[in-house]
């Protein structure tokens, strides 16, 4: 693998999976894959969960480790070429990436949608330099339209805890005070797509995604009506995608908060997050704390699905 940016990378889903249990089950049964081996982790943007797992998977392969913030402590970058420099940004990153490569053999970023101009955030123009002029595999954890560790995690969760061959999984929109990225309602979509599930998407109009992530999901926009049957529920926060509208919050209607009511139209469904959430706007203290929810399952398996991706970019290292 010399990059891992969408669910297209990993390959076929079966054996992405099956792996993945491979590697939960002896996590160290690899740890001479990454001896002599440097990770370069880059973030752009905050991260808990990320971070840690990300490193954690790297360890557990034998890699050294660094981790850059580039808003703390790095100077400032600037990001578009043909910018004349006289503002607060010291470097540029056409002179940055190859530096940093230089230090490294893999490179993890994370660069989030900054919710301005629709074309620049879908075009991905960070995480696109990183992969074009690092001369080095690249990894997204997460990026401005998808965040497809997380999904490889929630992929596998599902994969774990489903009672039949297609479960019903519905993504819900739910309230959120900020506007946040498409990025990972678009990688769940895209990653439940490829699964072939039974896939629901639900929310109020206007929070349209785009259709290319969409794809075969059948979208409902009475919430009550997609929660019927459903064996995962798995709510996120987006902002809308549509024109004249990208990037802005719409709604914060608490209505679509996941509660105890709506969880028991279900087919006594699993509840699912990517975590950070936001309690009783997003889901009541009830649902996540219920036996039912699995944000915490999803998060351990967050180490699973990057040792499997850091695995894959190190086998095809020379
Ligand atoms: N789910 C997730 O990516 O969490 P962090 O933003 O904390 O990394």
């Amino acid at each position: 693998m010399k990059k891992f940016t969408c669910v297209g990378d990993i390959g076929e889903l079966r054996a992405a999976v099956a792996e993945a249990m491979e590697v939960k089950r002896d996590r160290f049964a690899f740890t001479g894959l990454g001896k002599n081996r440097t990770l370069l982790m880059i973030f752009f943007n905050s991260s808990l969960r990320t971070r840690l797992s990300t490193q954690k998977a790297a360890m557990n392969l034998g890699m050294n480790v660094m981790v850059l913030d580039v808003n703390q402590g790095a100077w400032k970058l600037e990001t578009e070429r043909g910018v004349v420099m006289d503002g607060d940004k010291a470097e540029h990153l056409l002179e940055a990436i190859p530096v940093m490569a230089s230090y490294c053999d893999v490179i993890g970023v994370r660069a989030f949608a900054q919710l301005c101009n629709k074309t620049e955030d879908y075009e991905e123009r960070i995480i696109e330099q990183f992969i074009r002029y690092s001369g080095r595999p690249v990894f997204s954890m997460e990026a401005a339209t998808r965040h497809p560790l997380q999904s490889f995690a929630d992929l596998i969760t599902i994969e774990e805890y489903k009672k039949k061959e297609r479960p019903k999984v519905v993504l819900t929109w739910a309230p959120h005070p900020k506007a946040l990225p498409q990025a990972v309602p678009n990688s769940f979509a895209e990653w439940m797509n490829a699964a072939d599930y039974e896939f629901v998407i639900t929310h109020p109009k206007g929070y349209e995604l785009a259709p290319e992530f969409v794809g075969n999901a059948r979208v409902e926009y009475d919430q009550r009506k997609a929660f019927e049957g459903a064996d995962f529920i798995y709510a996120k926060n987006w902002s809308a995608y549509a024109d004249p509208n990208y990037g802005k919050v719409l709604s914060t209607d608490r209505d679509w908060t996941v509660d105890t009511g709506k969880m028991a139209l279900t087919n006594n469904a699993y509840f699912m997050h990517c975590l950070p959430v936001r309690r009783n706007m997003i889901v009541t203290d009830e649902v996540i704390e219920s036996p039912q929810s699995l944000v915490i399952r999803e998060a351990e398996n967050r180490e699973i699905s990057a040792q499997v991706v850091l695995k894959r970019i190190l086998e095809n290292l020379k």
